[in-house]
């Protein structure tokens, strides 16, 4: 049997476990995948053991930077700087991969704001730079967070940070409005009111739970991208990665779990 999972910290059931065990079941591939979850102080005396023993591992929160030192990274989990996808001592970031093929670069209108700087942003804005995005406003309530992925990607993409508390005023302005946070994982909203996104064309939240934000955008036909759709887009890259796509199964399968079957 093959062995696949989620190094991660804490432990949280993942949306990756549930839909690649149905996954394996529905293509009959005699796999397993588990959460990992790995305590940060005991990170380097156990990675090597986990990258030996899986057929394939995806790297999660807070451990995408720690890892690459462990694997051959290829080039653009280089210049992200974050592994979240492994393979025969290979790194990879599905992420930033995710993001590119879930939509088309005509639906990406500018202004685009960003709203997070951690993992997500990282790989979402190299994806907006692979679209030949020259510039966005990126927001995030920590601004050090923010300053330092404008160093990372100084060379690549034009970075305007704008504070967290004039958020509502540039999402007036904005036409494309990306989440990066995990704001409304847990129901939180964010403190806006439905014309304050009416200039948008679009809305991208990251978040794979049904969010205030994305029934907002429902309920006022803003077209919206969901963190299920990003999955999914991930999901696909990390199976190719690991030999094991069959596209009409996954698809199958993903169509269960995202009508909350
Ligand atoms: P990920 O890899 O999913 O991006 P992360 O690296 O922990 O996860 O980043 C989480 C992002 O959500 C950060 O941008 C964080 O803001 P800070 O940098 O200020 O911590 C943001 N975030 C989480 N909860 C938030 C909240 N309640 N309000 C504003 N931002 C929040």
């Amino acid at each position: 049997m093959k062995k696949f999972g989620l190094l991660e910290y804490p432990h949280k059931e993942s949306l990756s476990k549930k839909v690649f065990n149905e996954y394996f079941k529905k293509a009959n591939i005699d796999a397993v995948y588990e959460d990992i979850v790995i305590v940060p102080d005991n990170f380097d005396d156990e990675i090597n053991k986990y990258i030996n023993s899986y057929d394939g591992l995806n790297v999660t929160v807070p451990f995408k930077e720690k890892v690459i030192k462990y694997v051959e990274p290829v080039e653009e989990a280089k210049e992200i700087n974050a592994v979240n996808c492994i393979f025969n001592n290979k790194g990879y970031n599905t992420d930033w991969k995710g993001f590119y093929n879930s939509l088309n670069p005509s639906m990406l209108k500018e202004p685009i704001v960003l709203v997070g700087a951690g993992g997500a942003s990282k790989s979402i804005i190299y994806a907006l730079y692979k679209m030949g995005i020259k510039k966005l406003f990126l927001v995030n309530r920590t601004v050090e967070k923010a300053e330092k992925l404008k160093k990372i990607f100084l060379s690549k993409i034009d970075i305007k940070i704008e504070s967290f508390d004039h958020l509502q005023s540039i999402i007036r302005t904005s036409k494309t409005f990306i989440n990066a946070t995990s704001i409304g994982m847990f129901g939180e909203s964010f403190n806006l009111e439905v014309r304050d996104l009416s200039n948008l064309s679009l809305i991208y939240d990251i978040v794979y739970n049904n969010t205030p934000l994305q029934k907002i955008a429902k309920e006022n036909n803003i077209k919206c991208i969901d963190g299920r759709t990003f999955w999914y887009h991930q999901g696909v890259e990390n199976l190719k990665i690991w030999h094991i796509y069959t596209p009409e199964i996954f698809d199958e399968t993903f169509k269960t779990f995202a009508r909350g079957e």
